[in-house]
């Protein structure tokens, strides 16, 4: 299969307890190549845009308010089958829910905080990473 993209956030969550280096780790031991690389942080108005397919759901402003709370270090991941190898390698939505040796199983803290993001899909991939990054950034 051809290699492709998707976009992930290290949450803010993750970033506050220490585990940016853990996490990018586990990334790359993965076999995912990192192309673009920044620490960031959300404004409530930038979480309101980015999540907006979430906005009817009852836990949209706690997941607005949750993300905007500290900084997230946002990248460009690429690898053969990128979206769906990259959630296997994240895990469930819910941390208890997810496999052994995932990265929300090691490192989330429940459903809302769970320490990273990963695309749905790779139209969804591509506009999360031009949100995020200019041409100059990707590498
Ligand atoms: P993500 O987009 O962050 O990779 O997570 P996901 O696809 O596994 O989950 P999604 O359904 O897209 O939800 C986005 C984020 O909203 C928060 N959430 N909280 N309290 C709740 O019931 C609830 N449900 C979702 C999580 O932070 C989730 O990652
Ligand atoms: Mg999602």
């Amino acid at each position: 299969m051809e290699a492709n993209q998707t976009f992930t956030m290290i949450k803010p969550d993750a970033v506050t307890n220490g585990h940016i280096g853990a996490i990018l780790n586990k990334i790359t031991a993965a076999g995912f190549r990192i192309k673009a690389l920044k620490m960031t942080q959300f404004t409530t108005g930038d979480a309101e845009a980015f999540y907006a397919v979430h906005n009817e759901r009852p836990f949209f402003g706690e997941l607005v308010s949750f993300m905007t709370s500290g900084p997230i270090v946002a990248a460009v991941l690429e690898k053969e089958n990128a979206v769906n190898d990259f959630r296997t390698l994240i895990g469930a939505t819910n941390p208890a829910e997810a496999a052994e040796g995932t990265i929300r199983k090691l490192y989330a803290t429940s459903m809302g905080e769970n320490a990273v993001h990963g695309s749905d899909s790779d139209e969804n991939a591509a506009i999360e990473i031009a949100f995020h990054f200019s041409g100059r950034e990707q590498f």
